[in-house]
């Protein structure tokens, strides 16, 4: 699948599309892949690969497993190991980078309703120090920004019912009250989400500690279903009886 996908990238953009590749640790503690997975994907062409230090089982439960990441960064030696899993903030990326040698970080729930983390870790990454927290005004602009984009790519038809996640972890830890909470998580037009906008207090500060708070998946699965005879023989193919349906592991 990798070399199809990097000669197919080749070919199409006459060497100018990397493929990375990102996986988990594997299935369970029974069955870690990583190792293996980081290798094939060096072998094959890969541009990068990167490592969200959980396994399918562990889903979004337990903390990410830093020394996986470094295991892997000293058997994948020729192109870069990027680690994944909990950078909420620009100390834990260089702390992560740090503790297992890896080349750079991926980010996943840490920027839901903090898109300036990456702002953060530009500045930690080249040795400044980080921008000021964004105010509750600033949060307001940049919540406009966000809605004006989905407008834009999304033409006619606007469905702001899946942006009321993201208005609600924009304004996590803000004083906002529980009243402004409420309409936030009832918005469905670009008008309800100004009237809500427009009576912040722009001059809240940001609260301490905002980047810890839970948002998305936290929580770890019972058991991962797979098809039936998947984990006999790594190396023969099963046969699947119709199409697998076609979703993220994360
Ligand atoms: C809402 C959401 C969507 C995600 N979508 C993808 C995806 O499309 N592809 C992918 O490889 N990982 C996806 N992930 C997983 C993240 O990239 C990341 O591996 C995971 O969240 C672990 O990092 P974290 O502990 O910092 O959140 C998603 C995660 C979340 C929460």
């Amino acid at each position: 699948m990798i070399r199809s996908a990097v000669e197919a990238a080749d070919s199409e953009s006459g060497g100018r599309v990397p493929v990375s590749v990102k996986f988990r640790l594997g299935i369970d503690d029974e069955h870690l892949t990583y190792i293996d997975a980081g290798r094939i994907a060096e072998a094959e062409g890969a541009a990068a690969v990167a490592l969200h230090a959980r396994t399918a089982l562990d889903h979004y439960g337990p903390p990410a497993r830093r020394e996986a990441i470094a295991e892997l960064k000293d058997v994948v030696v020729s192109i870069p190991v990027l680690g994944n899993g909990d950078i909420a903030t620009a100390d834990d990326a260089l702390s992560m980078m740090r503790d297992t040698g890896c080349d750079g970080v991926v980010i996943g729930r840490g920027c839901l309703g903090r898109p300036w983390l990456f702002a953060e870790l530009e500045a930690a990454l080249c040795g400044r120090p980080p921008p000021f927290p964004p105010s509750l005004g600033e949060v307001a602009d940049v919540i406009r920004r966000h809605v004006a984009l989905l407008v834009e790519s999304s033409g006619d038809v606007v469905r702001l019912a899946p942006f009321r996640k993201h208005l609600a972890w924009y304004l996590k830890g803000y004083p906002v009250g529980s009243e402004l909470r409420k309409a936030a998580a009832r918005v469905g037009t670009v008008d309800d989400v100004e009237a809500v906008l427009s009576r912040l207090d722009r001059d809240a500060p940001a609260p301490e500690g905002a980047a810890g708070f839970n948002r998305s998946h936290t929580d770890p699965l019972r058991r991962v279903a797979l098809p039936d005879g998947w984990l006999d023989d790594p190396y023969e193919l099963p046969a699947l009886g119709s199409p697998l349906a076609v979703h993220s592991g994360g």
